[in-house]
């Protein structure tokens, strides 16, 4: 994948999540002056945010090495056995999805994660026994799109907690400047902009449109990205001016149409644009909640003042009464 080449490698490269990048460089500057591995370290937020990204500078700050995986990869006890014992002393286990490990593989990591021990059963009926390995002192970090996904004792045994937010159009134009630099593409600052207004708050989509806006320079335009061509391209895309795509407004339409702007239950909805509820919840919806289109009340969600008006719908009554 190209996205490789062009993510940060430590956090003074990382763009934008202040917070999450000033405590950060406090608790790995503490662990590596104790000469102890990190704590670990859960980190949650929607897709495309530098979950990944955050997991591989953790590993490259603390000088250790990372081995990778996910949930559902991670099938039977004995296959996180074999990633756990395999670690170095201070090294990084990353698991990605987290939310979705199988029971018998999460009652493996308490153990591991508590006292650095692996306690584990091996063999079947009568032979079968329980044997106990120690375990170098590793950090776990676990990513998953939504931390009440997580069960509450594998929640409580993550030391760090930190949350990735929706990136502003400030920090995103940042990332599509420098992303176009290592991309060896010229990238103005209007054409950096507009792909930063239109990325969904999201630096995964944001590259993505800055490879699109590049191609269609490559052709039709001199191979600058300016915002001309950026605002062409992305209308090409079918990416509007808030940075909604096709999926996006079929939520939003879908709920005003259908649905008279809601309530409406997550289920009903995704049953009417033929989407998973699990795509409605973790993709679709926490931008769209974040830039007040959506709302979640406890009978389902419902359209905004501003999504009536994103449409050119006419405002129903109902919004007139609390002027
Ligand atoms: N690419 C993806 N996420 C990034 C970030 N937070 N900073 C810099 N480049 C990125």
């Amino acid at each position: 994948h190209q996205d490789r080449a062009i993510r940060p490698k430590s956090l003074s490269d990382y763009i934008g999540q202040p917070h999450v990048r000033e405590q950060m460089e406090i608790f790995i500057g503490a662990a590596r002056a104790r000469n102890e591995a990190l704590d670990h370290t859960l980190v949650f937020g929607p897709p495309g945010l530098g979950k990944t990204t955050l997991a591989n500078i953790i590993a490259e700050e603390m000088g250790v090495a990372i081995k990778s995986t996910s949930g559902p990869v991670l099938e039977k006890a004995g296959d996180l056995a074999a990633l756990l014992t395999n670690l170095e002393e201070g090294d990084v286990l990353f698991i990605d999805e987290i939310h979705r490990l199988s029971p018998a593989v999460e009652e493996v990591l308490y153990p591991a994660m508590e006292d650095y021990q692996l306690d584990i059963m091996v063999g079947e009926g009568p032979a079968a026994r329980s044997i106990k390995i120690d375990l170098p002192a590793f950090t776990l970090v676990g990513a998953t799109t939504r931390a009440g996904l997580l069960t509450s004792p594998l929640r409580d045994r993550f030391g760090i907690v930190q949350r990735l937010e929706f990136y502003n159009i400030a920090d995103l134009t940042h990332i599509v400047s420098r992303s176009g630099r290592l991309m060896k593409l010229e990238v103005d600052a209007g054409g950096a902009k507009e792909i930063a207004r239109r990325a969904r708050g999201t630096p995964r989509i944001a590259n993505r449109l800055l490879r699109r806006v590049r191609d269609y320079a490559q052709v039709k335009g001199d191979g600058t990205v300016d915002h001309a061509c950026a605002d062409a391209a992305l209308n090409m895309l079918n990416v509007d001016v808030q940075g909604f795509d096709h999926m996006d407004r079929r939520l939003l339409l879908t709920l005003l149409e259908k649905y008279d702007g809601g309530p409406a239950g997550v289920d009903s909805l995704a049953a009417s644009i033929g989407e998973e509820r699990d795509t409605i919840e973790d993709v679709l919806e926490p931008y769209l909640m974040q830039q007040g289109y959506i709302t979640r009340t406890p009978r389902g969600r419902m359209a905004t003042k501003l999504a009536y008006l994103h449409f050119g719908l006419d405002l129903p009554a109902r919004f007139n009464q609390d002027a």
